[in-house]
């Protein structure tokens, strides 16, 4: 497909979507269409399971039960967001995706093969050919989550972000794993630092990854060729 498929994983508050939205503003000033979206969610069906998911209405199915109504509200969202968005030619950046599956309804006890098959059927071969891991210690993370719903109408913790502490601790363990098992395709970034700081290193991952896509390996040349004239 003739787009690009950027994926954005970690905790709460580690600021994903304060960084997709940088990253969308780097690439549109490079002149490249970008399509922002988000899991659980994204298409108008999508975007009702997630209502069910996050709101907890439907914790009583349990972790497996939950599990696939993840991997139902991703199918319908690559099908009708993701695929038509990259076929277009988009830079998708999406906010969550499989990985989160497998790092969240791992933890809370879901066999690895089951979430395999899950996802191989969810996906449809559409994986990221980046993912950022923001990294941040989980207790900062959760400290900015609730300083931000106090100033915006987001409401109370979700039906994951209001788990135990230790919790959230063994998923940022899990995101750190993934990204260890499957370095081909992670960039890992340091949260805790300052925003700036973050967005630089989150650019040069994909400069890096997509130097001849971005034209950039030719302004590295074209600046190189002027230093030694
Ligand atoms: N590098 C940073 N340093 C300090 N504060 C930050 C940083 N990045 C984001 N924030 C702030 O922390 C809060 C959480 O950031 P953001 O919403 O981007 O995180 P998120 O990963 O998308 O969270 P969630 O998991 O809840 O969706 C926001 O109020 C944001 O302004
Ligand atoms: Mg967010």
């Amino acid at each position: 497909m003739p787009g690009h498929f950027i994926t954005f994983e970690g905790g709460e508050g580690a600021g994903k979507s304060t960084q997709i939205a940088r990253l969308k503003v780097y690439l549109e000033s490079l002149g490249k269409p970008v399509l922002v979206t988000r899991e659980p969610g994204g298409s108008p069906g999508a975007e009702k399971i997630r209502a069910l998911l996050l709101s907890g209405e439907v914790k009583d199915l349990g972790p497996r039960g939950e599990a696939m109504l993840f991997a139902a509200a991703r199918a319908d969202h690559i099908d009708t967001t993701i695929k038509p968005a990259l076929e277009r030619g988009a830079w998708v950046l999406c906010d969550r995706y499989a990985d989160s599956t497998r790092v969240y309804q791992g933890e809370a006890g879901v066999d690895t093969d089951y979430l395999k098959l899950l996802e191989t059927a969810a996906v449809a071969g559409v994986r990221p050919e980046l993912t950022v891991l923001i990294d941040i210690p989980a207790d900062i993370g959760l400290k900015r989550v609730a300083r931000r719903s106090q100033t915006d109408d987001s409401g109370g913790p979700d039906r994951f972000e209001g788990e135990a502490l230790n919790v959230h601790e063994r998923r940022r363990r899990l995101f750190i794993d993934l990204a260890r098992e499957e370095a081909f395709r992670f960039a890992v970034v340091d949260g805790t630092k300052d925003p700036e700081y973050v967005a630089t290193a989150i650019r040069k991952a994909v400069s890096d990854r997509f130097a001849s896509e971005l034209n950039i390996a030719d302004d590295i040349h074209a600046a190189t060729r002027k230093g030694t004239r």
